[in-house]
């Protein structure tokens, strides 16, 4: 299953192998510019088979961010990005960027309800032009990130502003659908527009947003964690993102990813069989092998994830044991 390909949108991916967005802030250049470092990196997966590459979070607007996050925001980034989007869209891959704003953390506010409305308005702007950058750079399509507690995340899960965005899941989702049909406007049909959607506290609410996107135009939703952090559930050996994901699937017609543990080719792909998701996207056990989709594909072991007691790819990924030597 997990080497069949699928459509997104009006693109063919040629397996459902996902590489999920995952930040090198140890990578990015001082200025906020993609390094050749992570041309690289993003690029070797590409080499490697991935089927559809998830460019990490880039930011729609210049804040103050903790860490050195790649800026999609600006001209200045579209050298950087270009080089991204050749070195990524090659080999039949199909590559993708995560537009993130972080949120309350680096904001004067304290809810989503204290913004004032021009300011919240230009924040849902920012991502329709982001998108536009994008574009231009060659990619081909962007992922709201739209979960683990950032700027839309909380909007979905906290807003109880006055205005039409406010309140009920209804108001809440339309933020983001507005965004979404904001995007297919200006950078067109064939452009793929996704959500990483965190899980709400109800199960029922998380769907609900995932057909409201839907019906606003997503091609693709991708289903993690939301402001909360999943908990244990009814079956140990499934993280709660994956049933959740399988929830939701059952409940849209557009493709879903899951996401959570997956670290062999029988994961992934019986996640899949299991009728849970339509895609897969392996996280950490890709940085611990950037041939992991080609190795899993061909029926070899990729190597193992060292679950060090923090992951080097946090700070400097050319730091990980293992991915180590595709830097030196
Ligand atoms: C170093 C690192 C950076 C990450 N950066 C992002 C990010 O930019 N955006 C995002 O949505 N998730 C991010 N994540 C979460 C991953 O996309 C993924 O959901 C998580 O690692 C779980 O998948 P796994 O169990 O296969 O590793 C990051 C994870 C790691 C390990």
């Amino acid at each position: 299953m997990l080497e069949k390909s699928i459509r997104i949108g009006t693109k063919t991916v040629k397996n459902r192998i996902v590489l999920p967005p995952m930040a090198t802030f140890g990578m990015t250049n001082d200025d906020n510019t993609v390094s050749e470092t992570q041309i690289k990196h993003y690029g070797a997966y590409a080499d490697n088979g991935v089927g559809l590459i998830i460019i990490e979070a880039c930011a729609v607007r210049e804040m103050d961010e903790p860490r050195t996050t790649i800026g999609a925001y600006d001209r200045r980034f579209l050298d950087g990005l270009k080089k991204l989007s050749e070195a990524t869209r090659k080999n039949g891959s199909v590559a993708i960027v995560q537009l993130i704003n972080t949120g309350l953390s680096i904001m004067k506010e304290n809810s989503i309800d204290e913004i004032p409305q021009d300011l919240f308005l230009s924040y849902r702007d920012d991502f329709i032009k982001s998108a536009g950058i994008i574009k231009e750079a060659g990619f081909d399509g962007v992922e709201l990130h739209a979960a683990h507690g950032f700027y839309l995340d909380q909007v979905l899960e906290t807003s109880t502003r006055s205005d039409m965005y406010g309140k009920s899941p209804k108001n809440r989702a339309a933020y983001v659908a507005d965004i979404i049909k904001g995007i297919k406007q200006s950078c067109g049909n064939d452009f793929i527009v996704g959500v990483r959607l965190g899980m709400h506290e109800k199960t029922s609410d998380t769907v609900f947003m995932a057909q409201e996107f839907e019906k606003a135009g997503a091609d693709v939703i991708h289903v993690s964690f939301g402001i909360r952090r999943p908990e244990e559930t009814e079956e140990p050996s499934l993280d709660a993102r994956i049933i959740c994901a399988g929830e939701v699937k059952k409940n849209i017609s557009v493709p879903v990813i899951c996401v959570g543990g997956l670290k062999t080719f029988e994961d992934a792909d019986g996640v899949l069989q299991k009728g849970y998701a339509d895609l897969a996207a392996i996280g950490t056990a890709q940085l611990a092998d950037h041939a992991w989709a080609k190795k899993v594909l061909s029926g070899e072991t990729p190597k193992k994830c060292l679950n060090c007691r923090q992951c080097m790819w946090w700070t400097d990924g050319t730091r990980c044991p293992l991915a180590r030597k595709l830097f030196s």
